[in-house]
């Protein structure tokens, strides 16, 4: 086995049922936070634990996510597209890609999840003691949506849990594991969970329950499971924070800006106040308008005589005519326009919808 090489296997098939309505016409990997989508971060991530090849797990979503990856070059990697069926769990993907993992190790990732720090100390000790596994961990106030983790005090992980209805620790998997080809046998070895899927929880509780070394770190900056709208929304605000400011698109001079405020190429504001964070993807045109703070408006979108704040404007939307429109999320395409303004709005309107207030 060679611990030297660490390959990459990028989760982004599943159904993403509950990011509906954005879902399954977008890909939930690939909701833009901060203006990118998670999946994007993800990768973007890979390059610096020096791995050069990732498989990326694709269901229905296959197309979008090529189109927007390609082969991987513009990200510093080589992608290959491993097509899943059905979704049949974590482990699932992982016997997927046998072939493509050979006897390296690699560094499992959920395409949908963004981890801003604990990476690099994870695969320093994964490459630095050689254990079996290398688990991400998180604390959260309600541990029964997850993989729930029992952990010893240098780390070391003592049991697992799958979604328990009494968890035992507040400590949950974060989606990234580092794994060494160990896992293929636990994995070949596992039986449908429950609700009909191949659990990775199982694989790890099987390498524990054989006596491997399964160690625990945690993350340390922000981690957010981007599932729902709420995460889309929260990972938004938080990510927003660290835009550097941008000026390649043009604002007019009756137009004030405060704050950080990125105005994308070809993007144009006119007569509008934008309080940052606030991002103008390329080529849209915001006029008459009062924009920000936490909103990140996509490419080629227009929004005019429209007050917002802590929304995500997918590429191609339209707002016309609302005043405070908060904590929304507009899909592709849509169109949203009010003949009566009346404040205090939120939105989630799925793609290429059109809604008259
Ligand atoms: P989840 O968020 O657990 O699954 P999901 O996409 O089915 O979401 P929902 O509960 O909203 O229906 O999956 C975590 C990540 O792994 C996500 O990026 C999707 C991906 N995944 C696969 O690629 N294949 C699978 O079989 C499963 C279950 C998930």
């Amino acid at each position: 086995m060679s611990r030297r090489r660490l390959r990459a296997l990028v989760l982004a098939g599943g159904r993403g049922t509950r990011l509906r309505p954005f879902t399954p016409a977008l890909p939930k990997q690939l909701m833009p936070v901060a203006g990118k989508p998670v999946l994007v971060r993800c990768l973007e991530q890979l390059p610096a634990l020096g791995v050069s090849e990732a498989a990326v797990i694709v269901g229905d979503g296959r197309p979008q996510i090529e189109a927007v990856l390609g082969d991987g070059s513009g990200l510093g990697l080589s992608v290959t597209y491993v097509p899943q069926p059905e979704p049949l769990g974590l482990a699932h993907c992982v016997a997927l890609a046998r072939a493509f993992l050979g006897d390296d190790s690699f560094v499992l990732c959920l395409g949908d999840v963004v981890v801003t720090d604990g990476l690099a100390a994870a695969h320093e000790r994964f490459v630095c003691e050689g254990p079996d596994a290398v688990v991400l961990t998180a604390k959260v106030a309600d541990p029964r949506q997850y993989g729930v983790v029992e952990v010893d005090g240098r780390g070391r992980v003592l049991a697992l849990a799958e979604k328990p209805r009494v968890p035992r620790s507040d400590l949950v998997l974060a989606g990234v594991y580092f794994l060494s080809p160990a896992v293929h046998k636990a994995v070949a070895g596992l039986r449908p969970s429950a609700r009909g899927e191949l659990e990775i929880t199982d694989a790890l509780s099987a390498l524990v329950a054989d006596g491997a070394t399964v160690l625990s770190t945690p993350v340390t900056g922000y981690w957010k499971d981007v599932g729902d709208v709420e995460a889309v929304l929260d990972c938004n605000r938080v990510l927003m924070e660290a835009l550097a400011p941008e000026r390649a698109g043009s604002v007019d001079a009756a137009s004030r800006l405060d704050g950080t405020v990125v105005v994308e190429s070809g993007a144009s504001v006119l007569r509008s106040r934008l309080i940052g964070p606030v991002l103008v993807g390329a080529g849209s045109v915001v006029r008459d308008s009062r924009v920000g703070p936490y909103t990140a408006i996509g490419r080629d979108c227009r929004v005019s005589d429209t007050e917002i704040t802590g929304s995500v404007l997918l590429d191609g939307a339209v707002m016309a005519g609302l005043d405070g429109v908060h904590n929304s999320v507009i899909g592709r395409g849509a169109e949203v326009r009010a003949t009566h303004p009346r404040t205090d709005r939120c939105f989630l309107v799925g793609d290429h919808t059109y809604v008259e207030v």
